[in-house]
C-alpha cells in the first residue's frame, strides 16, 4: 500500500513548488500509485456529496459582489501595458490571495502600439479648411487613451476620401460596376460586414488605397470603436513559441513580423465625423442596398471628391510588460486533469462591458469557490482561474502562456471556458464546441433567467430562440482562439446580450453598465451561474459530461450545406461523409460505456483505470482535429472544423480550409483548384477519423522530432538536431548574416523543444 503522498482533508491550499513537483513526477511515473490513492479515498464524504457544493454555488449567488468588482476595476481606463493596467493585475492578484487560493503571476514583455499624433483635415474646394475632432467629447483629462488602431503603421496621406461601404469584396465590385476608381484615394469605411480591421485595410492596401478611416454606423454617433490592426494572435515578435523573458525574440524589421502590421495607415473616427465627409462627397450614387441600411446621412454618393483629406497617424510600438494572473485550486483526485476559466483583463478604456463584466465573474466565482472549500469541498479534478492581459492587442498573453504550455495544456486540459464580454445587454448567447451542448442545456436548467420572475434560463433562451441555440466557435475573437484553434482544448464561450453600442469606446465605464447594461446586476448573476456550475461539473463528475454525438450530427449538418454548394462539381464530399459516420458510432459507443461506468459504484483498481481511460479518450478527442500543418497560409491554426476564414463573405463558416480553398477556386472551374478543394476534403476527413480514432481510445502524438531525425545533407557532421544540421550544411561556405540568423533560429527551436520535454517530466504549468 503507498503512502498518499498528501492529505486530501489539508484545507491549506499553497502546497510548495517541490511538492507539485513531485505529486506530478509520481503520476508519471508511477500511475498505480495514484489508482490505488483513488480507491483509497472515493468514499470521503467530500466526494459523495456533489449536490451538496453544487447547491451551495448556486445559493452563494449575490449581485452586490458583483456591482463592487466591477466598479474597483473599472475606476480608471487600463489599456495593457500602462500602469493603471498593472494595478488592476494586482487587485485581482490581492482578491485571490484574500481567499487563500493559491496564486500566480506570469509576466511577457512583449510588443504593444500607442498613438502620439493624429489629425484629419478636410480641404473644400473654395479653399476652406476644417479638422476633424479625432476624440470624444468631454475626455481630455481622463486619461482615455486617443483613439486609434493598435500597430498601424505611422505616415501622412493627402487625397480624395472615398466610400468602401464594408470594404468587402462584394463592395468594391459594386464600385467598379459605378465606374469608381479608388486607387490612390483614402478609403471611408463602416465596421461590419464580418471582416476583421486587419482585412479591411489589407484588401483596401491591395487596390491601391492610400488610407483607411473607419467608422461604426451605429445609435452612438459621439463614440469612436479603438482596435487593433495586426493579423493573428500572440506577441509579433515570438510567432508560435512563447515570447519569455531571455526567449528567442524576432526583430521588428524580420519580414515575418512586418507581415502581421498593414502597409497603409487607418485610424477610427465618429459617425458624426464621418457624417462630414459622406456629405460632401460627390461621384457615382451609392448603392441603393448600401444606403438602405445605413443610419448615418450622407450624401448619397460615394467619392472620390471633390474634398481632399490630409490625414496624418504617428504611432509607437514598443516592448511592455504585461500581467496574466492565476487561482489554483488543486484537484484531490486527479490533480494533473485542468478545467480552466479565463478572461482578460486590458480594456482599451474603462471596460465596463469589454471585459470587466466578465473580470466580475472571474472574481466571483473565485468567491464563491473559496466558500465551497471552507465547507470542505475538494474538487476531483484542478481547477485555474485565468486572467489574461492584452487581449485587445491580439490575444498576446493567452497565446503566449498557450504556446509556452502547449505540451503540458494539451495533455491535461480538459476544458477552457471563456467569458469575454459577459454583459452587454439582454439575451443568452453561448457558444461551444458541440461536446458541450447537452451539459450546457442541463445547467440552464438550474440558473434563474435575470429578466423574468419564476423562470429559469433555460425556459427563457429556447423560448427566444424557439430552441436550443448554440453558436460554434469559428471566430478569433477572444481568448478560447489559442486553446482552441491552436492546442485543441474543448472550449466555451458565454455572452449576455450582444452588439452593445459603447464598444470599444471611452463610454464603455460602470455608468453605462448600470444605467443599460444591466441595472440590477442579475444578469451578471446569470453568467457567473453558468460558467462556474459548468466549471464545477466538468470538475467533479467522476465521468467527464461530454457528448460527442452532437458534434457528429453537427458535421453532417455542415456536410449537407456542403453538399449543396458543390452539386454539379466533380469533388467528392465521401471522405467527410464516412469519417462522420465513424465519429458517430464512436461517439455513441463511449456514451454506452460512460453509462455503464456510471452506474458502476465499484472503487476497485480496475475501475478507477477504466474511467480514468474514458475520460483520457473523452478529453483528447478534440485534439483530434488537429493537422500539424494547420491551415493553409496561416499554419499556427490547427483546428480543421472551426478557425478563421480568409474570407469573411464566405458562406461557410466551419471548416476554414476548405472554405478558403473554394473562395480562391470561385469562378474557376479548373482541375487544379479543384484538386486543392478535393485535398482539404481529405485533410478534414483525416481529422475527423483522428477524432473518431482517439474518442475510441487510439491515442496520437502530433509533435515532430526535434533532436532525432533525418538530415538533408547525409555527409554532415553532426548526426543529432537535425533542424540545426541542416542550417548549418546550407550556410556552409556562406558567412551571411542570413544564415547565422537561420542557424540561431534553429538553436531556439531545439532549446524550446529540450524545455518542454523537463516541463513534461514535472508536469508544471508556468
Ligand atoms: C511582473 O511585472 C511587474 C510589473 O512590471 C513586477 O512588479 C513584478 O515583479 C513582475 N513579476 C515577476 C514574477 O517577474
Ligand atoms: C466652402 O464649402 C463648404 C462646404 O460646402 C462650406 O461649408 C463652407 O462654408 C464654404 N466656405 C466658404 C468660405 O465659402
Ligand atoms: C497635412 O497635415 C500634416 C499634419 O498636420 C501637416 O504637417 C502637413 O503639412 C499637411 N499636408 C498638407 C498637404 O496639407
Ligand atoms: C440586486 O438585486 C436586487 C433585486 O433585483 C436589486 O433591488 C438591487 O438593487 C440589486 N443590487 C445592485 C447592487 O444592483
Ligand atoms: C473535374 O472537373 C474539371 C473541370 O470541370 C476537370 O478539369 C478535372 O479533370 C475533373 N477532375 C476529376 C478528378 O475528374
Ligand atoms: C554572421 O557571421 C558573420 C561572420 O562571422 C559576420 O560577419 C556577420 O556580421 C554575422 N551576422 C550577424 C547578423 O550576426
Ligand atoms: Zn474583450
Amino acid at each position: 500500500m503507498p503512502q498518499p503522498y498528501y492529505n486530501v482533508s489539508n484545507k491549506m491550499l499553497f502546497i510548495s513548488k517541490q511538492t507539485w513537483s513531485f505529486l506530478f513526477i509520481l503520476f508519471i511515473l508511477a500511475f498505480f500509485t495514484t489508482l490505488l490513492h483513488y480507491s483509497h479515498h472515493t468514499n470521503t464524504p467530500a466526494h459523495k456529496s456533489s449536490h451538496f457544493y453544487l447547491d451551495s454555488f448556486l445559493s452563494s449567488a449575490t449581485n452586490y459582489t458583483l456591482a463592487t468588482y466591477l466598479r474597483h476595476l473599472t475606476l480608471h481606463p487600463h489599456l495593457a501595458g500602462t500602469l493603471p493596467s498593472l494595478h488592476t493585475a494586482l487587485y485581482v492578484k490581492s482578491h485571490f490571495q484574500s481567499l487563500n487560493l493559491q496564486t500566480h503571476v506570469t509576466n511577457y514583455t512583449v510588443l504593444l502600439s500607442y498613438p502620439l499624433f493624429s489629425s484629419v483635415t478636410l480641404h473644400f474646394p473654395n479653399g476652406s479648411v476644417l479638422s476633424l475632432t479625432l476624440s470624444e467629447p468631454g475626455l481630455s483629462s481622463t486619461g482615455v487613451v486617443k483613439p486609434y488602431h493598435a500597430y498601424s503603421p505611422s505616415g501622412s496621406v493627402y487625397g480624395k476620401p472615398v466610400f468602401l461601404n464594408y470594404g468587402r469584396e462584394m463592395d468594391y465590385i459594386a464600385l467598379g460596376v459605378h465606374g469608381v476608381k479608388v486607387k490612390g484615394c483614402v478609403g471611408i469605411v463602416r465596421r461590419g460586414g464580418r471582416l476583421s480591421r486587419n482585412e479591411v485595410v489589407e484588401k483596401a492596401a491591395a487596390r491601391g488605397v492610400t488610407a483607411v478611416l473607419m467608422f461604426t454606423d451605429s445609435e452612438f454617433a459621439g463614440g469612436v470603436e479603438r482596435g487593433t490592426v495586426m493579423s493573428g494572435v500572440g506577441d509579433p515578435l515570438s510567432p508560435g513559441w512563447g515570447g519569455v523573458e531571455n526567449g528567442e525574440k524576432l526583430r521588428l524589421d524580420d519580414p515575418i513580423v512586418m507581415q502581421k502590421f498593414p502597409s497603409i495607415h487607418s485610424l477610427p473616427i465618429s459617425m458624426i465625423s464621418a457624417e462630414t465627409i459622406l456629405k460632401s462627397l460627390e461621384g457615382a450614387e451609392m448603392p441603393y442596398e448600401w444606403r438602405k441600411s445605413m443610419r448615418c446621412s450622407t450624401s448619397g454618393r460615394v467619392g472620390p471628391g471633390p474634398i481632399m483629406l490630409n490625414f496624418t497617424y504617428e504611432g509607437e510600438r514598443k516592448m511592455a510588460t504585461v500581467q496574466n494572473v492565476f487561482a489554483v485550486i488543486r484537484g484531490s483526485e486527479e490533480p494533473d486533469r485542468f478545467v480552466l476559466l479565463g478572461n482578460h483583463r486590458d480594456a482599451w478604456t474603462y471596460g465596463a462591458v469589454d471585459p470587466n463584466s466578465g473580470t466580475a465573474a472571474l472574481l466571483d466565482i473565485a468567491r464563491r469557490y473559496a466558500l465551497l472549500i471552507r465547507l470542505g469541498w475538494n474538487p476531483r479534478r484542478t481547477i485555474i482561474l485565468c486572467s489574461w492581459d492584452a487581449e485587445e492587442f491580439g490575444m498576446i498573453g493567452s497565446t503566449e502562456w498557450v504556446e509556452q504550455n502547449l505540451l503540458t495544456l494539451g495533455s491535461k486540459s480538459v476544458a477552457y471556458l471563456n467569458v469575454d464580454c459577459a454583459v452587454q445587454g439582454p439575451g443568452f448567447f453561448p457558444s461551444t464546441t458541440p461536446q458541450f451542448d447537452d451539459l450546457l442545456t442541463e445547467i440552464t436548467k438550474k440558473v434563474n433567467d435575470p429578466d423574468s420572475e419564476g423562470m429559469t434560463l433555460y425556459e427563457r433562451w429556447t423560448a427566444a430562440n424557439r430552441g436550443i441555440r448554440i453558436q460554434r466557435l469559428t471566430a478569433v475573437d477572444s481568448d478560447f482562439a489559442p486553446f482552441l484553434h491552436h492546442a485543441g482544448v474543448p472550449s466555451v464561450d458565454l455572452y449576455y446580450g450582444k452588439d452593445f453600442p459603447v464598444y470599444h469606446t471611452a463610454f464603455d465605464s460602470y455608468n453605462w453598465m448600470v444605467n443599460f447594461g444591466d441595472p440590477f446586476f442579475q444578469r451578471h448573476v446569470a453568467v457567473t451561474g453558468v460558467w462556474g456550475l459548468l466549471a464545477l461539473r466538468l470538475a467533479e463528475d467522476p465521468i467527464l459530461p461530454f457528448n460527442y454525438l452532437p458534434y457528429a450530427a453537427e458535421l453532417q449538418d455542415y456536410n449537407r450545406i456542403l453538399t449543396d454548394l458543390l452539386e454539379g462539381s466533380n469533388i467528392s464530399l465521401h471522405p467527410i461523409t464516412a469519417a462522420t459516420q465513424q465519429l458517430a458510432a464512436a461517439a455513441k459507443q463511449t456514451l454506452e460505456e460512460a453509462k455503464k461506468l456510471k452506474e458502476d459504484e465499484a472503487t476497485d483498481e480496475h475501475t478507477v483505470l477504466k474511467r480514468r481511460i474514458l475520460n483520457d479518450q473523452l478529453m483528447f478527442a478534440e485534439r483530434g482535429f488537429l493537422d500539424e500543418e494547420g491551415l493553409q497560409g496561416r499554419p499556427w491554426f490547427k483546428h480543421m472544423v472551426y478557425g478563421p476564414r480568409n474570407d469573411g463573405e464566405s458562406e461557410l463558416d466551419f471548416f476554414p480550409g476548405l472554405a478558403n480553398a473554394i473562395s480562391r477556386s470561385s469562378g474557376l472551374k479548373s482541375g487544379e483548384h479543384n484538386a486543392e478543394t478535393q485535398h482539404e476534403i481529405w485533410r478534414i476527413a483525416r481529422a475527423i477519423q483522428r477524432a473518431a480514432h482517439t474518442l475510441k481510445g487510439i491515442v496520437l502524438s502530433v509533435l515532430r522530432m526535434q533532436v532525432y531525425g533525418p538530415r538533408n545533407d547525409g555527409e554532415n557532421e553532426l548526426d543529432f538536431f537535425p533542424g540545426l544540421a541542416n542550417a548549418i550544411s546550407r550556410s556552409s561556405g556562406l558567412k551571411s548574416g542570413e544564415h547565422n540568423a537561420s542557424i540561431q533560429h534553429e538553436i531556439w527551436r531545439i532549446a524550446r523543444a529540450i524545455q518542454r520535454a523537463a516541463h513534461a517530466l514535472k508536469c508544471e504549468l508556468t
